[in-house]
């Protein structure tokens, strides 16, 4: 079996332990395991030291190696805050107003992946398959072909892809476009947005359709597919159930009967935070029966601080959280706790089995895995209620959540009602529906699956991009 080789914008080091992972970083690791290969990617620091004397540090660990490099400031400024997370990331998530674009970041991001690819390459065999990962990396294949690399190279985007109207919005969106045909495979979390992708590239160039999702586009053969990222289950029930640590125990204690509603992400603008702390309130407002007997905890850490959009979200979160405590909270009750901080992913599996609802209600997201996770830590036989945006991809599986529209705040409100007083005959039924499809669509089979597709399309790829 070939070797398989993944590169992705962050690694997760071995020592920083599998229980702090997230859901990419499981997916990547359950992937390497299987078959064994190299992990390529940014250690997540910025090194000071010049750009010629930037090596890649290699590890073993458990058959797989670890190959991590460290980011210049100019190239972490450039390529990673500028371009992918102030011009990409935002529209990406539908966020024209905040994508903050400059010709300088264009040309770091792809001198990175130039510079990324050159690294890469003395590392590659002829016969590896090599798995890119996600928005950071769009132009890396363009960048391997130009070194000769023929191996098929796959990628999956992580985030939605826009519509025609968004994407061609970027200045570079022709180049990008070109790039990223000359992937041999590119997956997408949806079928919208691999719909959206084929628009988008049709409008600036012709693209022929060989077979139903194999297409000719620049002058490459591609294909696309949908792969909808999935968890592990058993292992989120594993950390999920088991003994309390002690602070927690006493914690579940003290609530007595309040009924707990959580939510956890990034504090990230595309999440809608703002706009369900405003659902939260209406709640507070028009169901007056759930006064005192409710407490809604949102975990938020931060990220990406180091972009002006993520400053700016973080202060009207601080600023609405008081504000909702200031008005509606009583020398016994907090309405709200907000916590700006990151959680150990065991203990939050742990949180998660606890509470009586999750309220996940971004305003876009690529898929959302914490929704999965949520549902996966339930006790089957007392199970939580998941609230779901429509605008997440995981709303496309999980139909069985109450799904809402994250800009209707009253809609969102009607719903957390219904969840806290939902029978326990209908939130089992919820429960089983959507544990099904997470067990038949768990995180192997959707690298079985999207490996499969790439090796059968393992024919070999000419210089010709
Ligand atoms: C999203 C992206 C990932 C990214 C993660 C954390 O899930 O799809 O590619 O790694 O956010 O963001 P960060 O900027 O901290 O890597």
């Amino acid at each position: 079996m070939s070797r398989l080789v993944v590169v992705s914008n962050r690694i997760a080091l071995p020592e920083e332990g599998k229980a702090s992972a997230g859901g990419l970083a499981v997916g990547i690791l359950d992937a390497l395991k299987s078959t064994g290969g190299v992990w390529f990617g940014w250690d997540g620091e910025i090194s000071e030291i010049g750009e010629e004397e930037e090596l890649v540090n290699t590890q073993e660990h458990d058959g797989i190696t670890y190959a991590s490099f460290g980011l210049n400031q100019n190239d972490y400024d450039l390529y990673y805050l500028q371009f992918s997370n102030a011009v990409i990331w935002p529209a990406f998530h539908y966020r024209l107003d905040l994508v903050q674009y400059q010709r300088e970041a264009w040309e770091g991001y792809c001198s990175v992946n130039r510079l990324l690819a050159e690294r890469l390459q003395p590392m590659l065999k002829p016969d590896d398959i090599l798995w890119i990962h996600d928005y950071h990396l769009l132009p890396f294949a363009a960048e391997l072909r130009k070194l000769g690399v023929n191996n098929p190279i796959g990628f999956f985007l992580h985030i939605p892809f826009p519509t025609p109207e968004i994407f061609n919005a970027l200045p570079p969106h022709d180049a990008l476009l070109t790039m990223l045909c000359q992937y041999d495979l590119l997956g997408f979390q949806t079928e919208n947005d691999r719909l959206a992708f084929l628009d988008s590239v049709s409008q600036v160039t012709q693209i022929e359709s060989r077979a139903a999702k194999q297409h000719r586009a620049f002058d490459n053969d591609f294909a696309t597919e949908v792969y909808p990222i999935g968890i592990e289950p058993d292992s989120i029930k594993e950390m999920a159930s088991g003994p309390l640590p002690p602070k927690m125990a006493a914690m579940k204690r003290d609530l007595g009967d309040i009924k707990n509603i959580i939510a956890c992400e990034r504090l990230d603008y595309s999440k809608g935070l703002p706009e369900r702390f405003l659902a939260y309130e209406s709640l507070l407002e028009n169901y007056p029966q759930h006064r005192s007997n409710i407490r809604y905890t949102q975990i938020a850490p931060t990220s990406r601080g180091d972009v002006q959009a993520y400053q700016d979200i973080r202060h009207q979160l601080e600023t609405e959280a008081g504000r909702i405590n200031g008005k509606y909270g009583t020398l016994g009750w907090t309405p709200l706790y907000y916590l700006n901080q990151h959680f150990d992913r065991r203990l939050l599996m742990k949180i998660f089995r606890l509470t009586d609802v999750a309220l996940i209600t971004p305003l876009r997201d690529g898929m959302n895995l914490v929704a999965k996770e949520y549902v996966a830590a339930q006790n089957p036989d007392d199970p939580g209620v998941l609230v779901l945006s429509r605008f997440a991809g995981a709303a496309n599986e999980l139909t069985s959540a109450l799904i809402v529209n994250p800009y209707d705040r009253d809609d969102v409100a009607a719903a957390l009602d219904k969840a806290l007083t939902m029978p326990r005959e209908e939130r089992v039924a919820r429960y089983n529906d959507m544990m099904a499809v997470l067990r038949r669509n768990d995180i192997a089979n959707w690298r079985k699956t999207f490996l499969k597709d790439l090796q059968a399309l393992s024919s070999p790829h000419g210089n010709e991009g």
